[in-house]
């Protein structure tokens, strides 16, 4: 069993929560981060991708590497300027973990990589996707095959690697889950396009779990969708948060070219969606705590 873990990006969202379950399952937790921090527990080792600078003492000792870091995809924008920030911060980061595992003497047995759906087409109704389906051509999906390229050189490594692709988290600590909340809260909640579209979604901890589940695990390499089995559709999806508040859920649907107008680009992320399927992950014996959307919402908005 593999001892210290070493996170990327592990002042995030999902870093955070697994961090806390690392450490509650006894393995030694490390974080490399923009900003270094030696006085934080656990201890954070700094590295600059502009300088292609990673602290030389991080792989000390690591034995799993666990790769979350990326700018967000939500939070700001998609000008050009930044569009180069999201593909890089993860393109250029896993480049250079890539690069130290080749020169460095090192330990590391196992990469987690964190990848998303964002991958797979969005705009194809109910079909579902599977790790070997067809892959999309916009910004989403281009970013997230370039990183997978940049996980797959380690594996060339001799080095076992996971690919998670992603899909919504849905979390108590921020997220898309609280984004969508708002407006339920208001009583304004509507369906968003045609609100028919698929989001494919976790739970945080299923997700912390399934990390901790491949560490765990020396037969699982390779991609695996990271979504429950219960996807839904923006309209169903949005009445379950309003059912479970006990708001009215009555609006008429926002009209796609309104969000448009709003997000730009990243309208896509919105209106697009895909209906993703984890049964690759669910037959390498994996179990979800909150496979179905009512348990997953009653735990985090109730519970
Ligand atoms: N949350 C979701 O719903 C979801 C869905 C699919 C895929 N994912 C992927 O999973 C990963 C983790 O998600 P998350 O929700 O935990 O993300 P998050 O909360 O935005 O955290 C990502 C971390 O990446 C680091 N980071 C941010 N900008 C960076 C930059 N320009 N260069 C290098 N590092 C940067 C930050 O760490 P420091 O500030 O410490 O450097 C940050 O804490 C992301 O790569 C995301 O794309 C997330």
């Amino acid at each position: 069993m593999v001892k210290k873990i070493l996170i990327t990006g592990g002042t995030g969202l999902i870093g955070r929560k697994l961090t806390q379950l690392l450490l509650e399952s006894g393995y030694q937790v490390a974080h490399v981060s923009r900003s270094k921090n030696t006085s934080t527990n656990p201890p954070t080792f700094a590295w600059d991708l502009n300088e292609n600078y990673l602290d030389p003492e991080a792989l000390n000792g690591v034995e799993a590497i666990i790769n979350l870091a990326g700018a967000s995809v939500a939070d700001k924008k998609w000008s050009e300027s930044y569009k180069k920030v999201i593909l890089e911060s993860r393109v250029k980061s896993t480049n250079l973990l890539f690069e130290r595992l080749q020169k460095a003497d090192h330990q590391v047995k196992v990469f987690l990589s964190a990848s998303a759906v964002g991958i797979y087409p969005d705009d194809r109704g109910n079909q579902v996707f599977y790790e070997d389906g067809p892959h999309a051509t916009n910004f989403l999906a281009e970013v997230t095959g370039a990183w997978e390229q940049e996980v797959d050189k380690i594996a060339t490594l001799g080095i076992r690697t996971v690919k998670f692709r992603i899909g919504v988290v849905l979390s108590k600590s921020g997220g898309a889950l609280s984004k969508m909340l708002l407006p339920i809260k208001l009583g304004l909640g509507a369906p968003l396009g045609s609100g028919q579209q698929y989001m494919s979604w976790i739970h945080e901890l299923d997700l912390c779990r399934m990390f901790v589940f491949a560490l765990e695990n020396e037969n699982l390499k390779g991609v695996y969708n990271a979504v429950s089995p219960e996807a839904k559709t923006n309209d169903e999806f949005s009445k379950a948060i309003a059912k479970s508040l006990n708001k009215p859920y009555f609006l008429p649907n926002i009209p796609g070219f309104l969000i448009k107008l709003m997000m730009g680009e990243m309208a896509g992320m919105v209106l697009g969606g895909n209906n993703v399927s984890c049964k690759k992950i669910q037959n390498a014996g994996f179990q979800f705590k909150f496979g179905k959307l009512n348990a997953a919402l009653g735990e985090l908005l109730v519970g």
